[in-house]
């Protein structure tokens, strides 16, 4: 038995997003975010099912997954907790708060904790300079952080 991961609802919303652009190809990013959203991150076989709803081929959907750092290619955690690393938080030491949330939380860049509750990351610039360091957990910024207070709101993380 084939297991599908793009039901019927979310296949018609998929469609309804095709029908807004004259090429299909188009709505590929609106769809991938639609199928992230159901299925958490976008694997080679969700990406198959998506390939044939576009009629491209799965390297393709893979492709665009891999660029784009909203998509994710592997299961994540509950929270994504994104370091910024580029300059002006990396002079107020960022990349040493990272390596700190690292070692806290058992994990490397890019990995997740072994309780699925975090995955951790380091971003470009999240346009709060000002506030060095920063980090962002979801959509939410922390900013002028140390490595006690980024830790302290690491560890009320559900
Ligand atoms: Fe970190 Fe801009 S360099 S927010």
């Amino acid at each position: 038995m084939v297991t599908t991961h793009i039901g019927d609802a979310l296949r018609s919303e998929i469609d309804a997003e095709i029908a807004k652009y004259p090429q299909p190809r188009g709505a590929l990013l609106a769809a991938l975010h639609r199928v992230q959203r159901e299925t958490g991150y976008i694997s080679a076989d969700v990406a198959r099912e998506v390939a044939e709803i576009f009629e491209i081929q799965p390297v393709e959907v893979m492709e665009v997954v891999t660029f784009y750092n909203m998509f994710y290619a592997t299961p994540q955690g509950r929270h994504h907790v994104y370091v910024c690393t580029n300059l002006p938080c990396s002079l107020r030491g960022s990349r040493s708060l990272l390596r700190q949330l690292e070692a806290h939380l058992d994990v490397r860049a890019g990995e997740t904790t072994s309780d699925g509750r975090i995955t951790l990351g380091h971003e470009e610039c999240l346009g709060a300079c000002a506030y060095a360091p920063m980090l962002r957990v979801d959509e939410t910024y922390h900013e002028d952080l140390d490595a006690e207070r980024a830790k302290r709101i690491l560890d009320e993380l559900e």
